[in-house]
């Protein structure tokens, strides 16, 4: 943007023909809904160069015309095919049998599943099934690898659940997540007499029961949409992955090693994914949750989740990161997270109640663990004895991320003090929050390169700048304009890769893992936001379109998007529920237009901006009654412009 005068219009019929209409509400969004139509969904495609043996009319099972028949006389090729379901899907399988014929062999002719989620994966094993992690106490252990099914003569439908059919013979592991199954007519020899290994078996039909939130376009309380169809595309596969794992907790289809919990039982929950980790974890829903909630009435899979690790807090105040090993894996950082995605939830969802609900475990939080985890005198925290964070990254001693994560948490904290007037707490956390901060740009700030170190350290790794603890500090206001911009360019310069940008620049190889080219989503979110936060929106793109481009372009390539739509078109809460609001959309050169709805208790909150061939941009904003906000402002650096709920209001930057 260049000069700054602000000119206000209110709605008039002259500016509505050369402004994007969110009355009209243009339905050209949904066309990139990801959901697939109905809760029984039918496959793809065939992939007919995978079909060996005596199979006829496989492609029956797409078109339906024919009844496809498996047949296996003695010991010949396996009959084998391979159904496409053209995207990941997570639920039952169902296969309608139309009868079947028993071999040689004693027992009913014998059907095996291998599930895949990427073609680079498909064999004859699954490419990760529930027993494959089920060493558990108890163990859940029931299969080496594919799902087994005894075909009954007469004609019925299977449904693929978890457990054994005959004692502990001919077992399944129930849900999957995939996109590929291989359906083979065969028969594990440890499941005779059972199953027989030939015969003939005649299938209908496949299909899946969807499990999971069927986010159709009749579902979206919010949507978004760009100039950049890439971009656009790569929210709602956010919003799809995030529907995947958004479902009950069930004790015989989530995370076999012991994350089953009585407390969690029949809740809807939102996992960290669809198949793994199939658990709900803290840190995952700082991302997750924020897409959660823009896209479909599914907050209450955060709270959930919120609430238990609350019931689950520790007498020296710290949280589990999820119910893992009976609520128990050692993750330092996570607690950090249930402080910002509590706040999160409260600015999003309007939801105040929750502050005074769970203060007190939030207080414990920030008063009894971290103030026992820190050095005095550098008032950075020291990561506990034993445990680890979000990637295990192997940093003895400390981080900075862990304390950049307890600034933004001490302030995400103070504002939810302070709606509740405990402004007292609000004034101390602050403080703290300023005090660590002053410690972390004296002791980790490295002049040498203009950007801040991950530990102050001397030996191997310790010239180490990483990812994480450069773009939080950037995020929680540690970093001045100047320190920001600088660390960001740092970052940028030294840690990208075609396929994003990595954990750390070349002194992380000190730590050994190869961390200067790995590239991880989760904290790229992070990464991502900070340089959309501090202006930086040409960069922010470009680390997306490396990321999410490349991800896109895998097999099955999706993972959530978190709140970056926020920053596109614009839109924050500035109190809880969206009472007040700012609209700021991105300034940058390459998105010419962007229009969405963000679901508010209020009602529905419109916004749409567009750059017009003389490089102005005009932002409409249509709040719900109630509301008010400001637009313009910000990162943009322009005055802002005050707009009341119930009346349209256009504002057009010079
Ligand atoms: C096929 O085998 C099963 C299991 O041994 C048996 O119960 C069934 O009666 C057999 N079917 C026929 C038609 O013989
Ligand atoms: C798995 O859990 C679901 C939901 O709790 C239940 O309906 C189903 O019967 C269970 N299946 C098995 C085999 O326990
Ligand atoms: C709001 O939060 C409280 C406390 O956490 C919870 O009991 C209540 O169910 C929530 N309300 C809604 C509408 O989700
Ligand atoms: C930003 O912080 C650095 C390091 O503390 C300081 O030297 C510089 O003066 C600050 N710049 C601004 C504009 O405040
Ligand atoms: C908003 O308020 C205006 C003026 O009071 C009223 O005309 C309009 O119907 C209200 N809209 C909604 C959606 O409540």
């Amino acid at each position: 943007m260049h000069a700054r005068p602000l000119v206000l219009f209110f709605w008039s019929v002259a500016l509505a023909l050369h402004s994007p209409s969110l009355a009209q509400d243009s339905p050209s969004w949904q066309q990139y809904v990801r959901a697939p139509a109905s809760a029984i969904v039918h496959p793809a495609a065939i992939l007919s160069s995978y079909t060996q043996g005596d199979v006829k009319n496989a492609d029956g099972l797409v078109t339906g015309a024919y009844t496809t028949v498996l047949t296996r006389a003695g010991s010949g090729e396996v009959p084998t095919l391979v159904v496409d379901f053209g995207q990941n899907v997570v639920g039952q399988l169902l296969l309608e049998f139309a009868g079947s014929a028993n071999g040689s062999s004693q027992g009913f002719p014998g059907i095996r599943l291998a599930f895949s989620e990427a073609l680079e994966y498909l064999t004859d094993r699954s490419d990760y099934t529930r027993s494959d992690r089920a060493q558990g106490d108890p163990p859940q252990l029931i299969t080496t690898g594919t799902d087994q099914i005894a075909v009954k003569n007469g004609p019925y439908t299977w449904e693929d659940q978890w457990g054994c059919e005959y004692d502990s013979t001919v077992c399944s592991d129930g849900l999957h997540a995939f996109r590929y199954v291989r359906i083979s007519l065969d028969a594990l020899t440890e499941d005779s007499p059972y199953t027989s290994p030939n015969g003939q078996v005649d299938i209908k039909s496949v299909g899946l029961r969807w499990s999971g939130y069927l986010g159709t376009p009749a579902t979206f309380t919010g949507w978004f949409e760009c100039s950049d169809a890439d971009i656009t595309q790569w929210w709602y596969d956010g919003v799809y992955t995030v529907d995947m794992g958004t479902d009950i907790f069930r004790a015989n289809d989530t995370e076999p090693r012991g994350a089953t919990s009585a407390s969690l039982l029949n809740k809807l929950v939102l996992h960290d994914g669809a198949k793994r980790d199939r658990d709900p974890y803290m840190g995952d829903l700082a991302v997750a949750s924020l897409t959660s909630y823009l896209s479909h009435d599914t907050s209450a899979a955060t709270l959930n989740v919120l609430e238990d690790l609350a019931a689950h807090q520790r007498a020296d105040g710290w949280i589990p990161p999820a119910s893992i090993n009976h609520y128990t894996l050692a993750l330092f950082d996570y607690p950090l997270y249930w402080v910002t995605c509590s706040w999160d939830y409260v600015f999003y969802t309007g939801n105040t109640s929750y502050i005074n609900a769970h203060y007190a475990v939030m207080a414990k939080i920030l008063d009894t663990y971290y103030p026992a985890h820190t050095d005095s005198a550098t008032q950075l925290l020291v990561r506990q004895d034993g445990y680890g964070d979000f990637a295990f990254l192997p940093r003895p001693g400390s981080a900075g991320y862990y304390s950049a994560l307890y600034v933004l948490a001490l302030n995400k904290a103070a504002d939810l003090a302070e709606l509740t007037t405990r402004t007292d707490d609000a004034a101390r956390w602050r403080e703290r929050a300023a005090a660590v901060s002053d410690g972390f740009q004296k002791t980790l700030w490295d002049p040498s390169v203009s950007a801040y170190l991950d530990r102050k350290c001397s030996g191997t790794g310790c010239t180490a700048h990483a990812q994480d603890g450069n773009s939080l500090a950037v995020l929680a206001g540690i970093a001045n304009a100047t320190t920001a911009s600088a660390a960001l360019r740092y970052l940028a310069g030294n840690t990208a890769r075609s396929y994003g940008n990595a954990f750390y620049d070349a002194g992380g190889e000190g730590l050994g893992g190869g961390f200067s080219e790995r590239v991880y989503p989760f904290i790229s979110y992070f990464e991502g936001a900070a340089r959309f936060e501090s202006g930086d929106a040409a960069g922010a793109l470009d680390l997306i379109r490396r990321t999410w481009g490349w991800m896109a372009s895998q097999d099955p390539g999706r993972h959530a998007l978190g709140g970056y739509r926020t920053y596109v078109l614009g839109v924050k809460p500035t109190k809880p529920g969206f009472l007040e609001w700012a609209v700021n959309p991105i300034a940058t050169d390459d998105i010419s237009w962007a229009k969405g709805v963000v679901p508010t208790p209020y009602g529905p909150l419109g916004v749409s901006w567009e750059r017009n061939s003389g490089g102005e941009l005009l932002i409409t904003v249509d709040p719900p009654n109630g509301t008010t906000g400001t637009v313009g402002g910000l990162a943009s650096g322009t005055k802002e412009v005050r707009a009341e709920g119930g009346q349209k209001t256009v504002v057009i930057l010079v």
